[in-house]
């Protein structure tokens, strides 16, 4: 085996997983695919969500997300409060409009994620609300993230509702095991809507 061919196997895993993140050349565009989202659980939990970072930066991730100023997050960060919805910062510049935030909206089950819709100010999630739209109100020191006091509109779903959707995420392997406050939680959430 010649010396080229050597090293080009060696680097092959590397190359592998830097495809299956969905992560590209260090200072190249940033594309999250749908290899890029996981279990949300399996992700690094920040008070009531969980981030990751698809160029492995999860420290500068979290530095923004824990800080309590508020902070401009680094490319690559993904952040998410249910396992259908994401936010993929891209390199400055990409979408000054939404601060270089990618709106995903996902389906999930036990195989994996398929992207549903995508975009920038125009993505709508399947209840018929515009992301960028409550996400644009939070407070600029907050670089989009909500949470429950960053002055966006809220959610129709309670804090009991948002982790039982986070435990019952049907990508995790194995499930996590739900809590009879999930159980409850998810009769609600599943339950006729009340005319
Ligand atoms: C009705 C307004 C509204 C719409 C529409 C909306 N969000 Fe949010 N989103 C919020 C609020 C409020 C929170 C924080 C809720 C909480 O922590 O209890 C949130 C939380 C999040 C979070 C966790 C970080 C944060 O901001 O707290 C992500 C990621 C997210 N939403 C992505 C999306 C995506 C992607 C869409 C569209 C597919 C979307 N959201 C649509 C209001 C909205």
């Amino acid at each position: 085996m010649n010396r080229k061919k050597s090293r080009t196997l060696r680097l092959a895993p590397l190359l592998m997983a830097m495809a299956i993140a969905g992560a590209v050349a260090a200072d190249g565009p940033i594309v999250a695919t749908e290899a890029s989202f996981q279990c949300i659980t399996h992700m690094t939990p920040v008070r009531g969500f969980y981030v990751s970072n698809l160029l492995g930066h999860l420290d500068a991730t979290l530095k923004a997300a824990r800080s309590p100023d508020g902070a401009i997050y680094p490319p690559g960060s993904i952040v998410q409060l249910v396992p259908t919805e994401a936010m993929v910062k891209l390199r400055p510049g990409s979408s000054p409009v939404t601060r270089d935030w990618e709106f995903i909206e996902l389906d999930v089950d036990a195989q994996g994620s398929t992207i549903r819709h995508r975009g920038y100010a125009d993505v709508v999630n399947r209840f018929g609300g515009n992301c960028f739209g409550c996400h644009a109100a939070a407070q600029p020191q907050w670089d989009m993230i909500c949470e429950t006091t960053h002055g966006c509109a809220p959610v129709p779903l309670t804090r009991a509702m948002i982790e039982a959707l986070q435990r019952s995420d049907p990508r995790c392997k194995p499930p996590n095991v739900l809590r009879p406050e999930d159980v409850e939680a998810l009769k609600t959430l599943n339950a006729p809507p009340k005319s």
